[in-house]
């Protein structure tokens, strides 16, 4: 990302961080209509969730600009993801729903914001992803090893 897309996503990021919860709630709410089936995966109270999601996603933020002293915790929190039920599909579902989120509580919407937010969550998912397959292939690769 370009440092005028980062400032610009900082910036956007303050002014809807500014609601503490609206964006969580809103993004929860996006992806449950959009995908109904992951309810279940989640636990009924999301109070707590929602405090975790916005703190990583305004950590993200904060580093964007040096994203890969992050790719680390952001690998784990991806192959945690594996045991809490999350497929790859589901993460373009949630890229889909956290644009919808943040599009809905800023006013000032833009196609140049709409293209350098997707360009930041997917910075976010490529590394969960990452970590997801790594889990994966450490798993097949320790079972490989009781073979003959
Ligand atoms: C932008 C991508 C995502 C980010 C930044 C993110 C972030 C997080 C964070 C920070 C937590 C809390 C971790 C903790 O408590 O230590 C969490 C938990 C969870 N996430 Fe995600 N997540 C993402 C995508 C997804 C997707 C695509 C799914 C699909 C099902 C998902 C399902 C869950 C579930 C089920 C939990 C655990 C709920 C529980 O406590 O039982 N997440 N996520």
């Amino acid at each position: 990302m370009t440092p005028e897309a980062i400032a610009r996503i900082k910036a956007s990021h303050a002014a809807v961080g500014a609601m503490p919860r609206q964006l969580a709630s809103r993004f929860y709410g996006a992806l449950f209509g959009a995908a109904p089936g992951l309810r279940r995966l989640f636990p009924e109270d999301l109070t707590s969730l929602q405090g975790h999601f916005e703190g990583a996603l305004a950590l993200v933020v904060r580093n964007l600009d040096e994203v890969d002293a992050l790719r680390e915790s952001l690998r784990e929190l991806g192959a945690s993801h594996i045991h809490w039920g999350a497929r790859p599909e589901d993460y373009e579902v949630a890229r889909e729903s956290l644009v919808i989120a943040i599009r809905s509580l800023s006013p000032d919407w833009s196609a140049e914001l709409d293209s350098d937010w997707r360009a930041a969550i997917t910075a976010i998912i490529v590394p969960m992803l990452e970590g997801a397959a790594v889990h994966t292939a450490m798993a097949a690769e320790r079972l490989a090893g009781e073979i003959d």
